[in-house]
């Protein structure tokens, strides 16, 4: 009987295997499975979607040498970062309103991270507590975290992070005024939310996404909800949003969050070398390179396009995370053999829940992990640190 179990499950994960070998495949079954509204929302950028684009066409196009007479061990894609082991140099980008694009989603990942020691990060709009993804991703979770522009409030988000057993916060500086993303605009997506009869037809249509929202319930800003002037009005909601979580992170401002944090610092938005300088001396410990997967500003570089100035003029030794368009393990390669220590994705890990549910989270990991470890192997090094030397 126990044979028939583990033979069942074998044919399961080689069924997995064959139907969605690479995250294409899971981009194309989530594409079919996630209701048109909350599909553009997640695939979508801003202006004519150049930025999008720019990120996957920057990194397709680059190349990485191949090598084969030496001799190597492992290799090893295991790393240390902020002062941490992980078992690959990749982790979950924060994505607000991801019980929306597929309900559950946050559950699903954050046990994932944990179970394959990799970082989870909670999006200040996300729709899990801070407790209970804590509480899935324990020492692999991180707080993404838009500070806004209320001291009390500010301060009140912080120490709440601090208790939920927080170490490392993601502080996001790339979203200094609202940007007009226009598949949102044509879908009535907005704060609050709120579903017309197009929506609610494509609701219906999608019968597992409908499944798993009525297991999940409404999605509500879990981390923010407590500050809404009365919980329940989702106008006074989407007016506390518009008014309170505007504005630029200065360098001030900065500062000011690093007197009330107490671990790791990681600036995630930063495209220059300019702001590289100043938030590091205001006090971050290190950066994240990245344009918000193409959603803020249209004209924004890749981050590989400005990854190899940035590290040159910032050194060595300040960690480096990137994200934009990676797709592939071999694409984590090329964001490393460009000068990053770690990556961060976005998308493709909905897409993973959307096509498999709660078995998407493994999944992707897998196909990233092994991905990866033969590209490493293809460029002859035994581990990460030949790769970023390549
Ligand atoms: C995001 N991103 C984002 N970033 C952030 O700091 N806080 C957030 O709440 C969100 N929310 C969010 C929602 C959705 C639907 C997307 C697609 C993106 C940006 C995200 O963290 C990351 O930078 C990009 O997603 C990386 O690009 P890829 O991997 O999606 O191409």
């Amino acid at each position: 009987c126990k044979r028939a179990v583990i033979d069942s499950r074998y044919k399961r994960d080689m069924n997995i295997n064959k139907r969605f070998p690479c995250i294409d495949d899971l981009e194309a079954e989530a594409a079919r499975r996630i209701p048109g509204f909350a599909h553009e929302y997640l695939i979508g950028g801003l202006g004519r979607e150049m930025c999008v684009q720019r990120n996957l066409d920057d990194l397709a196009q680059m190349q990485l040498m191949p090598s084969f007479h030496g001799e190597i061990s492992g290799p090893s894609i295991e790393c240390e970062f902020l002062g941490k082991k992980y078992s690959a140099p990749f982790g979950v980008a924060p994505l607000g309103l991801a019980g929306l694009l597929w309900p559950g989603s946050e559950t699903i990942l954050a046990k994932a991270a944990k179970s394959h020691n990799i970082p989870y990060v909670l999006s200040t709009y996300a729709t899990i507590s801070m407790q209970a993804s804590r509480a899935l991703s324990d020492d692999m979770g991180w707080f993404q975290f838009y500070p806004p522009n209320d001291q009390d409030l500010e301060q009140d988000i912080i120490q709440r992070a601090i208790k939920a057993g927080y170490d490392t916060l993601m502080v996001t500086v790339d979203t200094p005024t609202a940007t007009k993303r226009e598949r949102d605009l044509r879908n009535g997506i907005s704060v609050p939310l709120s579903f017309d009869h197009r929506t609610l037809g494509q609701i219906v249509s999608h019968p597992r996404w409908l499944l798993a929202m009525l297991k999940q319930g409404m999605p509500e800003f879990e981390v923010l909800k407590p500050y809404f002037p009365v919980s329940n009005d989702v106008t006074a909601a989407g007016m506390f949003i518009t008014d309170k979580m505007q504005g630029r992170i200065t360098v001030a401002r900065l500062q000011r969050i690093r007197r009330l944090w107490p671990g790791k610092i990681m600036v995630k938005g930063i495209l220059c070398e300019q702001d590289a300088k100043a938030y590091l001396k205001a006090g971050a410990d290190g950066l994240v390179i990245s344009n918000h997967g193409g959603r803020q500003f249209d004209a924004a570089p890749s981050a590989g396009a400005v990854l190899p100035r940035i590290r040159k003029e910032v050194g060595r030794a300040v960690p480096i995370i990137a994200d934009g368009g990676i797709r592939s393990g071999l694409d984590i390669a090329k964001m490393l053999a460009l000068g990053a220590d770690f990556v961060l994705l976005g998308r493709p890990f909905i897409y993973a829940c959307a096509a498999l549910g709660d078995k998407g989270g493994e999944h992707i990991m897998n196909i990233l992990k092994d991905e990866l470890r033969s590209a490493v192997s293809q460029m002859s090094c035994s581990d990460l640190e030949g790769a970023q030397k390549e």
